[in-house]
């Protein structure tokens, strides 16, 4: 199984098209891990002129104002709707929207206290909303066939496509998955465990976790990558008072960076490869887009290569790769002699390090988070620093840049010791081993194309691993290209890459692991929160609707 040529003779037989061209470009796993590969996916080029890089201002998410705070809860409200927004500067862009914004507002919350957000649905098309990283109760946990419809919504049958009109007497209930099974993509049936609401419903968030940045997004069956595309994304900040007494940079010097890349049409809409640009009943990409969706623009918090005035003082950064499929090597550099600062990584996915590591570069994958610390006290007031990408190439490579704008005092610090509740579960508490296989296959007779788990195809009514509550165990990962594997719920330690020690970013606690081409790797968890449904999949968000996703029940 974990043979490179057999994986790559699968790779060849299983898939066409653009898959092909990867496949040889991977021709050898261990030549492609070799040579790394910088993208699994085909780019889109943009069809209006781009703003030259670190024009705009680097904007801040506001945070969401709690509706009522009752019983040590806290209420929230978001209304899904579409929008009119100028992200290129001259150019207005239809978004999906969390409350009218890219990306969504940021909500703040503390550790074991809960959050309820009540969502609105007025987006044509059913939503799912998911906690990334959240400690959540399956009930909402966002699992892709627990739609919120939308008022007049109805399952688009044959012959009734694109109308969406209500009380139609032959298509009139609401609610089955949207997803039109029957126009070939094959992947799956409709879910008798599915919970459907009309156009509201609540999400209760117990919050009973280390502090961490969290992201929630959208997690509809078959149409998740599209719908963050067009804007369905936020981020979800929990924090705890032995975090706040750490004197880490904090206010103004603590900055969320949401990274996404996007592709602009002529018409200044979000470019996207959909077979279903309504993202009604067809899911998936053309064909050379199957194997993820890159864009030419980097956008942070929604804005294109924006720049930032900094102090020449400690600031904590918090990284989100919000993009589909795009993976960066982000370093920071100077813009003038192009020498690279070194940084500290304080935090991964689930909330901060044992201690401190420092990094020169910082390979990040989609639905990672790192929690980071740069130091521009020293760089001369004036630099300019740009964080780039050293898997992009020509405008891809930008980031974003810092101007190192005024002296400034600063008090904040580091400290050796960072924290001391990481899980101490062991490699001998496991009881067991388990192996995915994540590979392009083909899924159903059509012989479409597609990604898959152990050979098979997302199918929500399939369980297809149940563990025990309380268990530790043990799972293996193999992947043929690069796949950022997700487990819902319960965060894990990595035990291994490539039979060897895991690398110095794979410290602390993670709920994404970026498994590279030929690569193989072991992670540890407990599943000791809830019972329930959930999932694990790819977070490369077109693999995700394409199969690689499955259940995961603990009883
Ligand atoms: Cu970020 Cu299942 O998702
Ligand atoms: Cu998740
Ligand atoms: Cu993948």
């Amino acid at each position: 199984m974990r043979d490179g040529e057999e994986m790559t003779r699968r790779q060849i037989l299983g898939i066409g098209g653009a898959l092909g061209v990867m496949a040889v470009t991977g021709l050898s796993a261990a030549a492609a891990l070799s040579r790394r590969p910088a993208a699994t996916g085909a780019e889109l080029r943009s069809a209006v002129p781009l703003p030259r890089p670190f024009q705009v201002p680097l904007p801040i998410p506001s945070v969401l104002a709690p509706v009522g705070r009752t019983g040590g809860a806290d209420r929230y409200a978001i209304t899904q709707r579409e929008v009119t927004a100028e992200i290129l500067p001259g150019v207005r862009t239809r978004l999906w929207t969390y409350g009218g914004t890219f990306p969504g507002p940021t909500i703040e919350s503390r550790r074991g206290r809960p959050v309820t957000v009540t969502h609105r649905n007025e987006l044509p098309v059913p939503t799912v909303v998911h906690l990334h990283g959240g400690r959540t109760p399956a009930a909402s946990d966002g699992y892709p066939t627990d739609l919120v419809v939308p008022e007049g919504w109805h399952r688009a049958g044959p012959g009734a496509r694109g109308d969406g009109a209500r009380g139609d007497g032959a298509h009139g209930g609401h609610g089955m998955p949207g997803h039109g099974m029957d126009m070939g993509a094959g992947m799956s049936a409709h879910d008798p465990r599915a919970v459907t609401t009309e156009v509201t419903r609540d999400y209760t968030f117990p919050l009973d976790q280390r502090p961490a940045l969290l992201w929630y997004h959208d997690h509809r069956m078959d149409f998740t990558a599209p719908a963050i595309w067009r804007g369905l994304a936020g981020l979800h900040i929990v924090r705890d008072d032995a975090e706040d007494a750490l004197g880490l940079p904090s206010g103004p010097r603590e900055l969320p960076l949401m990274i996404a890349d996007r592709a602009f049409a002529e018409d200044g809409s979000l470019d996207y490869p959909s077979l279903d640009p309504a993202l009604r009943d067809r899911p998936g990409v053309r064909e050379p887009y199957a194997a993820g969706v890159l864009g030419d623009v980097i956008l942070v918090n929604g804005a294109p290569w924006p720049v930032h005035e900094v102090d020449a003082a400690r600031y904590r950064l918090r990284v989100l790769n919000g993009s589909n499929a795009r993976h960066y090597e982000l370093a920071f550099e100077d813009a003038g002699d192009g020498r690279s600062y070194d940084f500290l990584q304080i935090g991964a996915d689930q909330g901060l390090l044992a201690g401190p590591v420092t990094h020169r570069s910082l390979p990040v994958a989609p639905a990672e988070r790192y929690d980071l610390v740069v130091d521009f006290s020293r760089m001369p007031v004036g630099t300019l620093v740009r964080l780039v990408n050293r898997l992009g190439s020509g405008r891809t490579r930008d980031v974003m840049a810092f101007r190192v704008a005024r002296k400034a005092a600063d008090t904040s610090r580091v400290p050796r010791v960072l924290s001391t509740d990481l899980p101490a579960w062991r490699r001998e508490d496991a009881v067991r081993v388990r192996d995915f296989a994540f590979r392009a296959g083909r899924t159903g007779d059509g012989g479409t194309h597609g990604w898959l788990i152990g050979g098979r195809a997302f199918d929500p009514t399939r369980t297809d691993v149940t563990v025990r509550h309380g268990d530790t165990e043990v799972w293996r990962l193999v992947a043929d290209v690069h796949h950022p594997v997700h487990l819902h719920l319960s965060g894990f330690r990595i035990l291994s890459r490539g039979g060897e020690a895991p690398l110095p970013h794979d410290a602390g606690l993670k709920d994404t692991i970026s498994l590279r081409p030929g690569e193989s790797a072991e992670i540890l968890t407990r599943f000791d929160a809830y019972r329930g449904r959930y999932l694990f999949h790819c977070h490369n968000a077109e693999h995700e609707d394409m199969g690689m996703m499955a259940n995961l029940e603990v009883i």
